[in-house]
């Protein structure tokens, strides 16, 4: 199994409209992390035709691992166990290595559909739907589980934490807060470090980890081996580096530290770049794409020069901007 009770792990988390194809290649690429998951693909009343599944997860052609040989989870989000269990044993045939179950997804729209964090509140579909999941993928490919602490309440993950262990979970990963938070704190990491101690599943901690100091902070407080990170594998490209030498995580890829500057930068976002150009021809998505991740790497770690860049209208002006300062 990719998680394993001893062995330490970091994870690139899933992001919708974030962690699509080219980022997960060029974050992989860079080293540090054990797998990644892909974005959600809402499962409801219709099978998902194969092509949505292979134009948003590219992996699964080429054996559903990135091409730095790192594998991909295929992410399913919905409320219809059958459902579920079909399209997970239709992803495996498509060449996906393991599943994820999100359970935490706080949209709206998303969970006025009988998806993501409203399974939080019915801790019996959440063993239906993960049951009916792993008993449709051959038992030796992983299917997990993704949760917050709960809808409005933080000690709802208990009973949903043992749902995920009795339905056969290869392994949970917990976003330390509730649904009714969103995205705002607190984080409540200690909490996981007493789930952990109730239930025997490798326990993936998440939430807020977006710095060294934080995640030094959350290791203290969760005493854990296996990370997800999200928003600050893209915030701080460093951050991975530093976890994966703290963890001793024997690594191929040797990555080395980045600076903060423009040249510092651009190499990267140039090749993202080249990424997501093979990857769609929507107009103005890879300029976009650059804003959205240098607006969150400048609101944590303050980037005084994405001022300057972020009213470029084009990439070429974007670049020009770049290598000017
Ligand atoms: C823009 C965005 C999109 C997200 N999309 C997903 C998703 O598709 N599936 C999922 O399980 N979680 C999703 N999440 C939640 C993250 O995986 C993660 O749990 C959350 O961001 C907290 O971790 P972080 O503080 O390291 O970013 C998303 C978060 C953000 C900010």
């Amino acid at each position: 199994m990719w998680i394993q009770k001893n062995k330490a792990a970091i994870v690139l988390a899933p992001m919708e409209g974030v962690t699509d194809w080219p980022m997960r290649v060029l974050l992989t690429q860079r080293g540090g992390f054990s797998h990644c998951v892909s974005e959600f693909i809402r499962i409801s009343h219709e099978l998902v035709p194969d092509k949505v599944f292979l134009k948003s997860i590219p992996e699964l052609k080429s054996g559903g691992k990135t091409p730095s040989g790192v594998p991909v989870q295929v992410q399913l989000l919905g409320g219809d166990a059958r459902k579920l269990g079909e399209s997970a044993a239709q992803v495996v045939g498509l060449g996906a290595l393991g599943v994820d179950l999100n359970f935490g997804c706080p949209a709206p729209t998303v969970n006025r559909h009988d998806g993501g964090a409203t399974l939080l509140k019915y801790p019996a579909r959440i063993y239906e739907i993960i049951s009916r999941v792993r008993d449709s993928v051959p038992p030796e490919l992983p299917v997990s589980a993704k949760l917050r602490l709960g809808w409005d309440r933080i000690d709802s993950i208990f009973e949903n934490a043992a749902q995920v262990e009795r339905a056969g979970a290869s392994w949970i990963t917990v976003h330390a807060r509730t649904k009714e938070q969103g995205y705002a704190p607190p984080v409540h990491w200690a909490i996981l470090e007493e789930v952990q101690r109730t239930i025997k599943l490798p326990l993936i901690v998440n939430g807020d980890i977006g710095s060294q100091k934080e995640y030094f902070e959350c290791k203290r407080v969760t005493g854990a081996i296996h990370y997800m990170i999200g928003r600050g594998a893209l915030s701080d490209p460093n951050l991975v580096h530093a976890m994966k030498n703290d963890l001793e995580l024997s690594e191929t890829s040797e990555l080395s530290s980045m600076g903060q500057s423009p040249a510092d930068w651009l190499p990267l976002l140039k090749q993202f770049s080249e990424l997501t150009q093979t990857y769609t021809e929507t107009p103005g998505y890879t300029l976009r794409r650059i804003k959205q991740w240098l607006n969150l790497a400048s609101k944590k770690n303050g980037l005084p020069w994405f001022e300057e860049v972020k009213r470029a209208t084009d990439l070429p002006q974007l670049f020009a901007r770049l290598n000017e300062l």
